[in-house]
């Protein structure tokens, strides 16, 4: 059976690429941004959708009986919104929030969640293992870190599948990060 998924960002850098790449393999994809993103795929149904927003989201996961969740939309980057640390919070923590309680509402399965190498904070040089403690040392790296919590909490509480993939930086969605986006996506 075909699986549906949710992705969010569907505009940027990371979004936009895994959009195509599941709607390629078969996936119906429903792609949410801000303002609605253009996709020609007819696997690809594109909505706008704040992702503060509760109504919309619950609207969105109520109609699509989405299977799985990649929640790619945030603001990205330590650099950004640099002077409004309340915003990132805004945005990324409570967006979040947002989005995991209509995922656990609307029986979502499965949450993928982009969290960022930032949620460590400084490392020492080399592959840094998951279990690394994470000590973040700027908003953006905590408005990560505590998205993470909150999806071990849903996890944990409530049963939802949830995975944090945390990226290094990324000008493009190389191969190594698409193809485990898309395992991430398959809920068998
Ligand atoms: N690109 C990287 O180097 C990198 C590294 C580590 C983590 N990440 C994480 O990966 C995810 C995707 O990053 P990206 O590089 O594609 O970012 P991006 O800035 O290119 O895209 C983010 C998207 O989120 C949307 N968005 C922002 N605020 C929104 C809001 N309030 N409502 C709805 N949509 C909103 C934007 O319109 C944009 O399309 C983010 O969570 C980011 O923190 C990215």
């Amino acid at each position: 059976m075909t699986k549906t998924v949710v992705v969010t960002g569907a505009g940027g850098l990371i979004g936009r690429p895994l959009i195509w790449a599941l709607a390629d393999r078969g996936f119906k994809v429903i792609a949410l941004d801000r303002d609605v993103v253009e996709f020609s795929h007819r696997n690809v149904q594109s909505y706008a959708a704040e992702l503060t927003d509760i109504p919309r989201a619950h609207a969105i996961l109520k109609s699509s009986n989405a299977d799985a969740l990649v929640h790619c939309g945030a603001i990205s980057g330590p650099m950004v919104s640099n002077d409004n640390p309340f915003w990132i919070c805004e945005t990324n923590i409570r967006g979040t929030a947002n989005l995991l309680e209509a995922a656990r509402i609307h029986e979502v399965q499965r949450f993928i969640y982009c969290s960022s190498i930032a949620a460590y904070g400084p490392t020492a040089e080399g592959p840094i293992p998951e279990e690394y403690p994470l000590f973040p040392t700027n908003v953006y790296g905590a408005s990560k870190a505590a998205s993470e919590h909150l999806l071990a909490g849903y996890r944990y509480q409530h049963g939802l599948e949830g995975l944090a993939l945390r990226i290094g930086w990324s000008m493009a969605l190389d191969d190594g990060l698409h193809a485990r986006f898309v395992k991430a996506s398959r809920v068998d």
